[in-house]
C-alpha cells in the first residue's frame, strides 16, 4: 500500500463528507443505533483519557488529529496550553470555532498539519482515533514519530487486533457497508509495544473501551 496515496485519501474523507459524519458522532444530533455507539464509545474513552489527567495545568499539550477539538477543549479548560493540529482544513476551522465559541482561544493554537510534519517536544502528546485509520505498514512510523514529541507523557488509542474483531471484519467490517468510509485498521498489541520500546517508553496503563462497533485500547505511555 502506498502510505501517501492513503494519508491523501483520508485528508479528503475528513475534509469532505468525512467531516459531516464524524462531527455528527461527535456532536449530539439523532445518530442511527450504530453511530450512536459510536458515540458512546468514544466518549467513554474520552472520559477515561481525561480521568487519568491530573496536575497538567501550565504544561504544553499537542492534541494530534484534534478532530472537532473535543478533547483540545478539555485540555485547554484544565488549564494546559494547547496546539490543536489535523491534517483536514474544516477540523482545524472546527476546532478553532470551537476554541473561540467557548472562551478558551487564548490557551489553544490551531494548525493545519501532517502529523509526520511535526516538530518539537510537549509535556503531553495526545492522538486519539488517529492511528486507527492507518494500515499495519504506516502504524510503527506513526507512533515512533508521536513519541519523539513527548517529553513526557503519551496517550493514544489503536485498534485491538482480536480473533473476535477480525471475525466482525471478516463477516462485514465494522461499520455496515453503507455507512463506512474509513476501514479500521486493527494492529497486534505485540507492536504496540515493541514499537513504544524501540521509542524509549512503556505502558504505565492501558484500558480496553468496547462499545457495539466502536473498539479501541486507550494507552498512557511514560518515558522508560
Ligand atoms: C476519527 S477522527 C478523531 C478526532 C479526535 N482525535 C477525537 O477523538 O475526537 C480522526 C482525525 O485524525 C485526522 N488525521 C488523520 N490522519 C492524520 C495525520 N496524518 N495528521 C494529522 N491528522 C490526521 C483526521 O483528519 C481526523 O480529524
Amino acid at each position: 500500500m502506498d502510505i501517501a496515496q492513503h494519508k491523501a485519501r483520508l485528508r479528503q474523507y475528513f475534509d469532505g463528507v468525512g467531516f459531516q459524519r464524524w462531527s455528527a458522532i461527535y456532536g449530539d444530533a439523532a445518530l442511527s443505533p450504530v453511530r450512536r455507539s459510536i458515540r458512546q464509545g468514544h466518549a467513554a474513552m474520552l472520559a477515561a483519557a481525561a480521568s487519568w489527567l491530573d496536575g497538567w495545568a501550565g504544561c504544553t499539550a499537542l492534541d494530534v488529529g484534534c478532530g472537532t477539538g473535543l478533547f483540545s477543549l478539555t485540555l485547554a479548560r484544565r488549564g494546559l496550553q494547547v496546539t490543536a493540529v489535523d491534517i483536514a482544513p474544516q477540523m482545524v476551522e472546527a476546532t478553532r470555532a470551537a476554541a473561540t465559541a467557548a472562551g478558551l482561544a487564548d490557551r489553544l493554537t490551531c494548525t493545519l498539519a501532517d502529523l509526520e510534519d511535526l516538530q518539537g517536544r510537549y509535556d503531553l502528546v495526545v492522538c486519539f482515533d488517529v492511528l486507527i485509520h492507518y494500515p499495519e505498514a504506516a502504524f510503527a512510523p506513526l507512533l515512533r514519530h508521536l513519541a519523539t514529541l513527548s517529553a513526557d507523557r503519551l496517550l493514544f488509542t489503536f485498534a485491538p487486533l482480536s480473533p473476535l474483531l477480525a471475525a466482525l471484519h471478516r463477516v462485514g467490517g465494522m461499520f455496515p457497508h453503507s455507512q463506512r468510509r474509513t476501514d479500521i485498521q486493527m494492529i497486534p498489541e505485540r507492536l504496540v509495544l515493541a514499537t513504544l520500546k524501540a521509542s524509549g517508553m512503556e505502558v504505565r496503563r492501558s484500558r480496553r473501551v468496547s462499545s457495539g462497533f466502536y473498539h479501541v485500547t486507550l494507552v498512557e505511555a511514560v518515558r522508560a
